[in-house]
Formats: structure tokens, C-alpha cells, sequence
């Protein structure tokens, strides 16, 4: 039997209405709705078409928000100095940096600079650490987002065998963490893993996070397994992630598609994120 596709586009549309109604109460309260910044340095297609999305989903819940460009020649001084400003801007509720930054930009600098409260990426360390040590944190969007997927489909994770594929710190990491604090056991695999297959076909919960198209072939995945496709690649003009597809919606119990799967999850759980951290900043 086919898997069963989990659609990120589907359940996004379901919780965005959701959080309309709660700007709508919100705005009641305190006559304020949340306001989002996206700063986005440079031209890059890829960063446009993503902070795009994000824009628009906070302008359809009700949110005002606002994108800020700056030219790819902005020095490390003036953005951090921009970030000063936002954050001592009692109307940001949330401040977003789109990553990847210009190589003269200290990254790390950057993410560090940002307002604990208004990190809605969940991407500053004490964010991170937080989360690590059970503390409330601000949850990085797209691990946040794999979860209310695995969830939306009704599936019980906790003791199922997680592995995945990819130990970046926007991924991979915390997406093990918040599997494990859902009492999934979790294996992180990655480039230098050996024998790769040997792992994977023991996922219950397989989470593909490599950046290579079509990495994940049928004969790696567990049948009946919960297959989550992070992947975002271009292949002849063609979007299409890190799962071989077809093949292996064969056999999985459950899949996510590319596009329309975890992308769109992505940008809700920002939204989701923002809303949280405009309540916080209230109380
Ligand atoms: N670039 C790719 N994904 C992301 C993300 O989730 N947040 C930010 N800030 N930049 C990104």
C-alpha cells in the first residue's frame, strides 16, 4: 500500500486559520497584534523567495510585519547595529536574520546579537541551551515543525527508533532533541557515518537532512516508516529533496513531499514562534 502522504501545505492552511482567530483575540486584549521582522542582506534568489513566504504568511494571520533589505555590502557594524535597534523596538515582537549571510559577516555575531525574547528562529545558544536542558525556549521552526507533522498524522512517537541524517545546528541537532524529548530514541547519522543503510533501516522515524537530492534510496528505508524529506534541491529546474520519492512511497507507512511538505511547515512554525514570543512579551 502506498504511504500515506502528510502534507505540510494542508495542515499549514489548517493552523494559519487557527492563528488569524488567535491575532483576532489577541488584538482584543491589547490592541496590538505581533509584528515580525525579516532583515534579509543581499539578492540571493533562494533567501527572496523564502522571506517572500515568510512575509506573506505573517501578513495572512493577521500579523504586521515588515522586511527589511540591506545590500550585500553592509559591514558586520551596521548590521549589528540594526539588530540594536530592533531589539530595543518595544513594537518587534520578532526579529528573523535570513541565513546564509555575505562571508565578511560574522554569523555567530550576528545570531548572538539577537534579543533572546524576539529570537524566533530559536537559533541564539541560550535558546538552544534552554532547549537542551528542558527550559522554555523559542524552538528552532523546522525541527518544531517535523514534530506537529509526525503529530497531525495521529502517530505516537515515543519509542520509536528516530534516525537522522544530517548534524546541522538548524536541523539536524535540535530536531534530535525535541524526538528524544518526545521519547523517540535518536540516532544522528552524517557524512562520515559508516555503513549509513545499516542505520537507516531501522528508522521508525527517518528525517533526511543532507542537502543531496534523491540521498535516501528505497533500499535504506524500514517499510511502514515515517519518512521526512527536509531536503530542498534543485535537479534540471525542478524542486525536489533529499528522498528518492516515488520508490520509496512504496513502501514507507507515511511521507512528506517536496515541494508542499516541510517547507510550508517551516514558515508556520515561525509564525507560531512569534505569536508565542508577542504573548511572552506582554505578560
Ligand atoms: N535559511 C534557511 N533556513 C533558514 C531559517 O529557518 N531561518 C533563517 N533565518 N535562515 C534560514
Amino acid at each position: 500500500m502506498p504511504a500515506t502522504v502528510i502534507s505540510g501545505r494542508k495542515l499549514s492552511k489548517q493552523i494559519r486559520e487557527e492563528l488569524k482567530e488567535k491575532v483576532v483575540q489577541l488584538n482584543a486584549k491589547y490592541g496590538d497584534v505581533p509584528k515580525l521582522v525579516v532583515v534579509l542582506v543581499g539578492d540571493d534568489p533562494a533567501s527572496i523567495s523564502y522571506v517572500t513566504a515568510k512575509e506573506k504568511g505573517a501578513k495572512y494571520v493577521g500579523f504586521d510585519s515588515e522586511l527589511i533589505r540591506k545590500p550585500e555590502s553592509i559591514s558586520e557594524e551596521e548590521l549589528l547595529s540594526l539588530i540594536d535597534e530592533l531589539n530595543n523596538d518595544e513594537s518587534v515582537n520578532g526579529i528573523l536574520v535570513q541565513l546564509p549571510l555575505p562571508k565578511h559577516i560574522d554569523v555567530d555575531k550576528v545570531i548572538d546579537r539577537i534579543a533572546l525574547a524576539k529570537d524566533v528562529d530559536g537559533f541564539h545558544p541560550e535558546n538552544v541551551g534552554n532547549l537542551h536542558v528542558g527550559r522554555p525556549a523559542l524552538l528552532p521552526c523546522t525541527p518544531k515543525g517535523i514534530i506537529t507533522m509526525i503529530k497531525s498524522a495521529g502517530l505516537n512517537i515515543s519509542g520509536m527508533n528516530a534516525v537522522i541524517v544530517g548534524r546541522s545546528n538548524l536541523v539536524g541537532k535540535p530536531a534530535a532533541m525535541l524526538l528524544m524529548n518526545e521519547n523517540a530514541t535518536v540516532t544522528i547519522t552524517h557524512s562520515r557515518t559508516k555503513d549509513l543503510a545499516s542505520h537507516t533501516k531501522n528508522a521508525d522515524i527517518l528525517v533526511a537532512a543532507i542537502g543531496r537530492a534523491k540521498f535516501i534510496t528505497a533500499d535504506m528505508v524500514k517499510p511502514g516508516a515515517i519518512v521526512i524529506d527536509v531536503g530542498v534541491n534543485k535537479v534540471d529546474g525542478k524542486l525536489c529533496g533529499d528522498v528518492d520519492y516515488e520508490p520509496i512511497s512504496e513502501i514507507a507507512g507515511f511521507i512528506t513531499p517536496v515541494p508542499g511538505g516541510v517547507g510550508p511547515m517551516t514558515i508556520t512554525s515561525l509564525l507560531e514562534n512569534t505569536l508565542e514570543a508577542f504573548i511572552n512579551q506582554k505578560k
